[in-house]
């Protein structure tokens, strides 16, 4: 697919999946897409774990309570580091972590669609209060200085996709 046709065709998606798996070489391609993103200071503090093994799969979706994307045969857990990329003018360290992980995110998703797979960013409670990103860290034996942060299915959908409605261009884009 071409880039500009890639980026329109990604959208959120929450059906079911095709019990299809996903192979290896696939999962690598998108993780290696989502490590070639852009880092703060190229400090690359993000870190990927492709989980392909079932009852992982299952305890992952369990642990989350999530209503949807439960039958993906496939999900990338999205781990953070916080390394310090500098000191500011005040002695404060800052780390782009956030950023780092957003964009390798959006990389992933985007390859993901491009090999015809579909995704969801789910993020959302992951790092609340009932510290899920410890459970699921425990889970996959992330290392004890990485956060989990994020998980993203991935799959064949079984459904159609669907596209959410945007505000105009001209509501939120300018040029002077
Ligand atoms: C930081 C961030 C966190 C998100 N967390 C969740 C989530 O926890 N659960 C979910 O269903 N979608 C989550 N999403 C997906 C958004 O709901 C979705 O991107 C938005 O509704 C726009 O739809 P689109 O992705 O189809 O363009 C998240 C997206 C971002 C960028």
């Amino acid at each position: 697919m071409e880039l500009f046709d890639v980026i329109a065709a990604r959208h959120s998606y929450r059906g079911a999946y095709l019990p299809e798996p996903v192979p290896h070489s696939d999962l690598q391609r998108i993780m290696e897409a989502g490590l070639a993103a852009p880092s703060g200071c190229n400090k690359q503090t993000t870190l990927l774990t492709a989980v392909e093994t079932p009852e992982l799969i299952d305890k992952i979706f369990e642990i989350m309570e999530l209503p949807f994307c439960q039958t993906a045969p496939a999900l990338i857990c999205v781990t953070t580091k916080r390394i310090i990329a500098y000191k500011d003018g005040w002695g404060r360290e800052r780390s782009y972590q956030v950023q780092d992980y957003a964009a390798a995110i959006e990389n992933m998703l985007l390859a993901i669609t491009a090999l015809g797979y579909a995704s969801c960013w789910i993020e959302g409670h992951i790092t609340d209060a009932d510290e899920q990103d410890k459970q699921i860290a425990a889970l996959l034996e992330i290392p004890a200085d990485e956060r989990a942060v994020c998980i993203l299915p991935v799959g064949r959908p079984a459904d159609a996709m669907n596209a959410v409605k945007k505000q105009p261009f001209s509501a939120r884009a300018r040029f002077r």
